[in-house]
């Protein structure tokens, strides 16, 4: 559940910068017919390069190619067991939900422009995916193969491959052999398998010079990645084990916009461990954190909720004021911690902008009355109000 248009906050947060950015330039890369399934529209006059190819009506019986949309064949939803013959022109090859269990090279035998396949919600087994069956789709840039049953990412993918999804399967282990030479992935969508940290031991990703979006949620994992490429702007871990954050974890990566690590055993980190520069959401809910860590300027986003604070140490957090540069934090989860009173009002100084900060319901400590907090949430309006009263 971790593929790109789970990113809400982030799509608002930087929509217009690299979410907009990849896909402008993936529709670019694939012509001007990259269009959203049932949305047919009359081809670009880019789409007319071959007349011949135009023209042609080919259309595997089974499926369904509009006549508006000529570059793309329609097989969802129709119980299918195998993969149908796919005709010479087209790119775009919707076949989710079916029931096919194996991909052979047959069916691909004329297919020299496929661009994107969507097999998700299939039963296909590893046993029965051919040998090099994507090898020779050299246009190919999107495959979509969540929801299988499938053991391990299909060896000798095309280097062409920008965007890959194989969430959902039970894969335990990626080899550096299949990886190697992936240098175009954009975005890894490995959620809600079964891989363990020996699975993806050793040189997996740094090869990827190009990998901006990896996911990894709902797995096994017991410890951070090693290995992560420099270009990494997103990283989501979120529904593993992962006890602990090495020192100076993040220094390979000083891109990163988003870490997504709720769902953890995470019971402390290193206090400097997530300054980074472009770092605009934090997201650390459901761990047993307890001790406040050094906030980046830039982090506009920060959930906490669901850990062991007892109480939260601004200054920790905001260990010098910059008038000039002040920090950028516009929200904080602290629900479901185990907070006494309200938190230390030169929060509103360190974080000039703060607009929320939801308290909610704090939990745990037994002794602790049960009469729900103050305000569940501070508003922009009420934090001057405190201001004045405070006298700050
Ligand atoms: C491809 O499959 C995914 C996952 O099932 C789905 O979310 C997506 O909408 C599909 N894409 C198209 C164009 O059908
Ligand atoms: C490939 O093209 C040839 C010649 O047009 C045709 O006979 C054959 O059936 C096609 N194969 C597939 C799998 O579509
Ligand atoms: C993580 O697990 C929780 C609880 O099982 C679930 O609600 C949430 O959707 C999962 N998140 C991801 C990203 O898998
Ligand atoms: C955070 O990083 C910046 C830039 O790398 C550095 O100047 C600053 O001292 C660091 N802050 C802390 C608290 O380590
Ligand atoms: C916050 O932490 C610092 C350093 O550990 C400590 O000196 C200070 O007393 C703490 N402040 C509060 C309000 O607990």
């Amino acid at each position: 559940m971790c593929i790109l248009d789970k990113w809400p906050i982030l799509v608002l947060l930087i929509g217009s910068t690299v979410i907009c950015q990849e896909y402008d330039y993936a529709e670019y890369d694939t012509g001007t017919d990259a269009l959203p399934e049932h949305e047919f529209l009359a081809p670009q006059p880019s789409e007319y390069v071959d007349p011949q190819i135009f023209y042609t009506n080919e259309c595997a019986s089974e499926c369904f190619c509009p006549p508006a949309y000529p570059f793309a064949m329609y097989c969802d939803h129709r119980k299918l067991k195998a993969i149908p013959g796919i005709p010479r022109h087209i790119r775009h090859l919707y076949i989710q939900f079916n029931d096919i269990e194996e991909i052979t090279v047959k069916p691909f035998a004329n297919s020299t422009s496929l661009r994107e396949i969507n097999l998700s919600h299939n039963k296909l087994k590893s046993a029965l995916v051919e040998r090099g069956v994507f090898a020779k789709l050299s246009d190919l840039i999107e495959l979509h193969l969540e929801h299988n049953d499938l053991e391990e990412v299909p060896p000798s993918l095309p280097k062409t491959i920008q965007r890959l999804y194989m969430g959902f399967n039970r894969i335990s282990k990626v080899s550096a052999d299949t990886m190697k030479g992936l240098s175009s992935i954009s975005i890894l969508d490995l959620c809600n398998n079964r891989l363990t940290d020996a699975g993806v031991k050793g040189k997996i990703l740094s090869g990827m010079k190009n990998l901006q979006q990896i996911t990894m949620c709902g797995n096994k994992l017991k410890s951070m990645p090693s290995d992560l490429p420099t270009s990494v702007l997103q990283l989501s871990l979120e529904n593993n084990s992962i006890a602990s954050i090495p020192e100076g974890y993040f220094r390979k990566t000083p891109h990163l916009m988003s870490i997504r690590l709720s769902y953890n055993k995470l019971k402390s980190v290193p206090y400097t461990v997530f300054n980074l520069s472009n770092l605009m959401e934090l997201n650390l809910g459901h761990n047993q954190l307890s001790r406040a860590f050094f906030i980046p300027k830039t982090l506009e986003h920060l959930y906490i909720n669901h850990n062991d604070f007892k109480d939260v140490n601004v200054s920790l957090m905001c260990p010098s004021l910059d008038q000039n540069d002040a920090n950028k934090l516009t929200y904080i989860r602290l629900d479901n911690n185990m907070l006494k009173g309200h938190v230390d009002y030169y929060v509103y100084r360190c974080f000039p902008q703060i607009q929320i900060i939801f308290y909610g319901e704090q939990m745990k400590v037994d002794t602790l009355p049960k009469k729900p907090e103050k305000p569940m949430m501070k508003r922009k309006n009420e934090v001057n109000k405190a201001f004045e009263k405070e006298d700050y």
